[in-house]
């Protein structure tokens, strides 16, 4: 069995280019006792791949010629395991390849009373994964949201973002996205729900445009951004706020970050900020996709999905994402 994979070639220095990534063919044993063969149909390109690129992030850095780290949607194909039955749809970090081994360890077969009508397979790698679950812990456990208070969102057009502000709207938040373009804010505004969005590129004065938006102050600041964004939101906090670091997209690629420039309102209006890492909530996965699903099943919360053709396409698939071209969660069908 011959797979296709994507490896790192070079470490990048600022965005990715394709050069920095290398196809190669890799021969796969049959699956040895224990073992199945998963056939990857989507794999997943995700900002927060970007700091591993290049070094040690919350977990280590990835090595060169190590094949490019990813979540994926499979059906097993083969099976000495019993956990994986042939047939079985999984999903597990299989990364960029079209094949893999598995002993079953990391590797979930989906659940048919879960993944059922509006939860389509793709959504354990979108808002029943990763992008949903940040989403959900980050404003219900970092954020402590109570009914009637105000919640920002920034890049609040992509997968985390929207998924927070409809997680705001059920728990009886006031929701604002801010995102780039048009075409974003009217997605967040009529498929998202939000109570208004502000489309960042079309701004002279972010901070100005924020309080127009809500002038009474923000209590909640979910912030995937970073950067520019993240100052101009700390500028309208509530005394008493909570700002909820989930992602800086706008630092990822710049040696040197731009920072905080605005610290004084954290003493002045006692505010706090937490960083999370989804992966300390594992245990309690299971129940925060339960209400995802409940939610989306009963069209409280839908999810937007951008499906790009080709194994070929994950590098540019992936370095779009830091030109704001993902519109949705973006997944490449293998
Ligand atoms: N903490 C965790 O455990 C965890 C887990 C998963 C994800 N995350 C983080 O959550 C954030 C959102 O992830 P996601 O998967 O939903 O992806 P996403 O928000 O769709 O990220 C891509 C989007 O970010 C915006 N963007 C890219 N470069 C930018 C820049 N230089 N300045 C401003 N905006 C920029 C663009 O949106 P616009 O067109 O609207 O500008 C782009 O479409 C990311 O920062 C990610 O790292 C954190």
């Amino acid at each position: 069995m011959t797979a296709q994979r994507w490896v790192l070639a070079a470490r990048p220095d600022g965005v990715p280019r394709l050069s920095d990534f290398r196809p190669e063919m890799l021969d796969l044993p049959p699956p040895g006792d224990g073992e199945a063969l998963i056939r990857i149909t989507h794999a997943s390109v995700d900002p927060g791949m970007r700091g591993r690129l290049t070094g040690d992030s919350y977990a280590p850095a990835l090595g060169l010629d190590e094949t490019i780290e990813s979540a994926g949607i499979g059906e097993v194909v083969a099976s000495r395991c019993a956990r994986l039955p042939e047939g079985a749809l999984v999903t597990g970090g299989f990364g960029w390849t079209t094949h893999a081994i598995s002993d079953g360890r990391g590797v979930q077969v989906l659940d048919p009373a879960l993944f059922r009508g509006r939860v389509r397979p793709t959504a354990a790698i979108g808002v029943l994964g990763v992008p949903g679950l940040t989403a959900y812990f980050g404003l219900g456990d970092l954020g402590r949201p109570k009914g009637g208070e105000t919640l920002l969102v920034s890049s609040a057009a992509g997968p985390v973002g929207a998924t927070a502000l409809q997680i705001g709207r059920e728990l009886g938040l006031k929701t604002i996205g801010i995102a780039g373009g048009g075409p974003k804010r009217n997605y967040v505004l009529e498929e998202v729900r939000a109570n208004a969005c502000i489309d960042y590129k079309a701004q002279n004065d972010l901070t100005e445009a924020i309080r127009r938006e809500a002038p009474e102050g923000i209590d909640i600041f979910f912030d995937n951004v970073g950067g520019a964004q993240l100052d101009a939101a700390i500028l309208n906090m509530k005394p008493g706020g909570r700002i909820v670091i989930s992602g800086q997209v706008s630092e990822y690629n710049q040696e040197t970050p731009r920072g905080i420039r605005w610290v004084t309102p954290f003493i002045t209006k006692r505010l706090s900020m937490s960083g999370l890492v989804v992966y300390d909530y594992r245990k309690r996965f299971p129940e925060a996709q339960a209400r995802l699903a409940a939610w989306i099943e009963s069209g409280a919360i839908s999810y937007r999905e951008e499906i790009i053709d080709g194994f070929a396409e994950l590098p540019r698939a992936f370095i779009g994402l830091f030109g704001g071209e993902n519109f949705g969660r973006r997944l490449v069908k293998m």
